[in-house]
């Protein structure tokens, strides 16, 4: 059974309430209440709709609810069975401190096809669609890389942009960077809409690299398969439990490659909506009584498609 159109404007509908119910705590340095509330609206839209859903890719573990956690059961229990994928708030940073680029992301596979992972970080790579598959590799050194890409794209280095999250894991990346005169673009979060900015040569950016959060390799990996662009992750299970939770879960090679045809297979949907302003799309707009949201989505293959909504407030 294939992802519905029905599904897709309900997932729409989920992330753009999610967001507006975020829009009280933009500037309010109260991450935590911003997650929340977000969560608490993405579960109970979830929970109204006719499917056997199932979180796969989540904010935790069972005991750390009330976050959406690996494993739990979303839905009617009615419809088709459904992965999913939940992010009710990227950036939660961003909202705190009312900075631009947060937004709520749910990302959903029949059931068995998106990949089933615990919450740890993850060694990414991404480019576009331009990009042959295998070309970049995220074993290669940046160097490598970098003069690989140069190759294909008939691109100097001075025109090469390279998105990395600002942290001192990536100092010895971003060295390597500077020395090959590469131009970085450096985030502070939120890295699902960093690599998300391959995808469109209007964003002005080639190569997404680094470590971030698994989930939100997983959610972008989704976008990025539509969009038939290029992306590999490797899971960091640094703790004892962490690998145990990896064995569970199934994961047999700890320090395996994932291609992003192994983290997302067949139909997906990625729907995420604005919370405050941002490179992909504009945030929660409150006017004249409404809401208006901003969407992103992919679908079956699609290109990256806006949806504005405009919400009631009653
Ligand atoms: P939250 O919204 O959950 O705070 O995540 C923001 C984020 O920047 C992600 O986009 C990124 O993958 C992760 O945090 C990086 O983690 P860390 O801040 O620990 O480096």
């Amino acid at each position: 059974m294939k992802l519905s159109q029905e599904l897709l404007n309900n997932l729409i509908e989920i992330t753009s309430k999610s967001a507006i119910a975020c829009y009280q705590y933009i500037g309010k340095n109260e991450k935590i209440l911003a997650d929340k509330a977000a969560t608490d609206v993405m579960r109970h839209q979830l929970n109204k709709l006719n499917i056997k859903g199932e979180v796969v890719i989540g904010e935790g573990e069972l005991d750390e609810a009330p976050m959406l956690y690996i494993g739990e059961k979303l839905g009617m229990g009615n419809g088709p069975e459904i992965d999913i994928a939940v992010d009710p708030v990227e950036g939660t940073n961003f909202v705190a401190k009312n900075l631009p680029g947060a937004m709520s992301v749910l990302a959903v596979s029949e059931k068995g096809n998106l990949i089933n992972a615990p919450e740890t970080y993850m060694n990414k790579i991404a480019t576009g669609s331009h990009i042959p598959k295998g070309a970049i590799d995220i074993d290669f050194t940046v160097e490598k890389n970098i003069n690989i890409y140069s190759e294909i794209t008939k691109k100097k280095n001075s025109e090469i942009t390279v998105c990395i999250l600002n942290r001192p894991r990536h100092n010895k990346i971003i060295t390597e960077l500077k020395r090959l005169n590469v131009n970085i673009k450096l985030i502070t979060d939120g890295d699902v809409s960093g690599a998300l900015l391959v995808s469109d040569k209007k964003f002005n950016v080639d190569i997404f690299m680094g470590i971030g959060g698994g989930p939100e390799g997983v959610i972008a990996a989704t976008a990025l398969e539509s969009l038939k662009c290029n992306f590999q992750g490797r899971f960091i299970f640094e703790t004892e439990y962490e690998k145990k939770r990896a064995a569970e879960m199934g994961i047999k090679d700890l320090n395996k490659k994932y291609e992003i045809y192994e983290i997302v297979k067949g139909d997906s949907i990625f729907c995420a909506t604005g919370i405050t302003p941002g490179d992909l799309m504009n945030g929660v707009v409150k006017q004249d009584g409404n809401y208006i949201t901003e969407t992103i989505i992919t679908y079956n293959k699609s290109d990256l498609e806006l949806v504005k909504k405009v919400t009631s407030l009653t």
